[in-house]
């Protein structure tokens, strides 16, 4: 089960992650993305890709946005837009996130974050990030912890 999104959030926030796009650092892949993720205050936090040389430090636009909102204070999640492709291309496939992102986004939206993978802010696939990561291992796993 997923919050409502309604329809004029969900288009504000595509509209964000395309805006987010136009930063990504992607001299190695070419390939762009954008993210906007809502937090439950309202606030909505943006990234995009930023790769590197050695190409491991590599960071995707999600977990740009996830940290960027983290580390100011936001924790709970409703949604999050995500859009990709190549500059200028118009995209065959949507940008779903990657299997790292998943993990990390599962850590403070759970199964309930709404997942918007957008080619336009009318042509998209709305789900869960529980339907995205079933059986995801999160904090509900660590909560019996034996006393030291
Ligand atoms: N990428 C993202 O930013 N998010 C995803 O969900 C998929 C992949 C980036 C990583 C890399 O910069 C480029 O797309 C190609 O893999």
């Amino acid at each position: 089960m997923s919050a409502p999104l309604d329809p004029q959030t969900r288009a504000e926030l595509i509209r964000a992650a395309f805006a987010a796009r136009r930063f990504a650092y992607v001299p190695y892949s070419r390939f762009k993305v954008g993210a906007a993720l809502l937090a439950d205050d309202g606030r909505v936090f943006t990234g995009c890709n930023i790769e590197n040389a050695s190409y491991t430090p590599t960071n995707c636009a999600e977990r740009t946005a996830l940290f960027k909102a983290v580390s100011e204070g936001a924790r709970r999640f409703t949604a999050i837009a995500i859009v990709g492709s190549y500059e200028g291309r118009v995209n065959e496939l949507v940008t779903g996130p990657c299997g790292v992102c998943r993990q990390a986004l599962y850590e403070f939206g759970g199964p309930s974050l709404a997942v918007v993978m957008a080619k336009s802010e009318d042509d998209y696939i709305q789900t869960t990030l529980g339907e995205l990561l079933p059986y995801a291992f999160g904090p509900a796993n660590l909560e019996d912890a034996p006393a030291q």
